[in-house]
């Protein structure tokens, strides 16, 4: 029986970690995959989540099954986040809401609750956009089309071809964009976009579906989400998919959440009835831990200005590390200032995949072949070696 199956390449982000880990050059420096890192490069464990977990610790007294739609308190927590807190949207009857192993499972059950829509439903992605969002969706059996997003000439969104191509769309088509942060290139639509791009959803029938991965890792935690709500405002169908892993840091715990909002509250009970199906007929439930810790944070206001101030210090640094990165090649006469302009953990460095060999080879400086470099793997210490590399592979 499986003396059929082939070898497949390695997955290009998950793979070239374990390269990065195989490497025993003690001066290697990791700008792959995407985990938030201090100055001293280590993926700390958040103050916020250390003392939500003692105290879970203690007054935990089951572990006993939480059900496909996991818990209640983290899906309402979660829709405030996204939504804000007093967004009447969220307790309107047209929200459901899964708790889901990690973004992932957010993308993955989505994609087969569109299944389930109709099953031949086609949705749009930006070009570039994540490497994992077309085996998730595409191995539910959505069709896959791509829209322009990212220009290398001008390293911002190609605003014009992005409507352009959304204007192929079909009624029925799924988009799906990108929350905040784009991963992988950093260039985000302004609110004037978003607003464009919403109209046109709204006059072709579009359904849009907003993958959020980073918030509070942008603009901070109300702007990173402001594309988000104004679509949720104008649009009579939504799909939210987000992710704990990077702004709660809690990447291995698999926490995450899928929000559905339908357009009243009858085809909301027929959604989540399908949808929550759709859960056990996957994995039954979601993972406890993760979820439980961030409910925790989110609903006691200690814990929460403890989070969203580590949170923020994240960023600072991040965009510190842009300016500082951008300052360090300005010194070597090379312009690469829209580091600067763009947000999250991700930007393009734009050289060629013979170029990244190169830095992989010759100096232990890692990243994806399309030269998408994990900003908050940069620290000041490493700034002037990457910098040098980077020169050296250029000329
Ligand atoms: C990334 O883009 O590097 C992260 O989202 C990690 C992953 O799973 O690919």
């Amino acid at each position: 029986m499986f003396e059929h199956l082939k070898a497949l390449p390695q997955d290009p982000i998950l793979g070239l970690l374990q390269l990065f880990r195989n490497d025993s050059r003690p001066e290697k420096i990791d700008l792959g995959v995407g985990v938030y890192k201090d100055a001293q490069g280590n993926t700390p464990v958040m103050n916020a989540v250390k003392l939500a977990e003692q105290r879970l610790l203690e007054q935990e007294d089951t572990k006993a099954y939480i059900g496909p739609a996991g818990a209640a308190g983290f899906g309402r927590a979660m829709a405030g986040l996204l939504l804000g807190d007093s967004n009447p949207l969220i307790d309107s009857g047209r929200l459901t809401i899964a708790q889901t192993p990690g973004g992932c499972g957010a993308l993955r059950m989505a994609a087969e609750f569109l299944k389930l829509c109709s099953a031949d439903t086609t949705v749009w992605v930006s070009n570039p956009t994540w490497g994992n969002h077309i085996p998730l969706l595409g191995g539910a059996g959505l069709n896959i089309k791509q829209y322009s997003y990212y220009s290398k000439e001008t390293h911002g969104v190609d605003f014009d071809a992005m409507m352009e191509d959304l204007q192929q769309a079909k009624a029925g088509d799924v988009v799906l964009l990108h929350g905040c942060c784009h991963n992988p290139s950093g260039a985000d639509l302004n609110i004037e976009q978003w607003q464009a791009v919403t109209n046109l959803l709204v006059d072709k029938g579009l359904l849009p579906f907003v993958d959020i991965a980073y918030q509070g890792l942008g603009l901070g935690l109300d702007k990173d989400a402001a594309g988000l709500r104004l679509l949720a405002e104008q649009v009579p169908e939504l799909i939210i998919a987000a992710s704990c892993s990077k702004n709660f840091g809690l990447y291995r715990e698999r926490t995450g959440a899928l929000m559905v909002l339908s357009a009243n509250e009858a085809q909301a009970a027929n959604g989540a009835s399908q949808l929550f199906s759709a859960i056990r007929g996957h994995y039954s439930m979601p993972p406890s831990h993760g979820a439980a810790v961030v409910e925790t944070i989110l609903t006691d206001s200690e814990l929460r200005a403890n989070w969203e101030a580590e949170l923020t210090e994240m960023t600072h640094r991040i965009l510190g590390l842009r300016e500082q990165f951008v300052t360090e090649m300005a010194q070597h006469g090379l312009d690469f200032s829209f580091i600067a302009q763009q947000r999250g953990m991700f930007s393009f460095l734009g050289i060629t995949p013979e170029q990244v060999l190169q830095l992989r080879n010759e100096h232990a400086i890692y990243m994806i072949d399309s030269s998408r470099v994990n900003v908050a793997g940069l620290s000041t210490e490493n700034i002037p070696t990457v910098a040098n590399a980077l020169k050296a592979v250029i000329k």
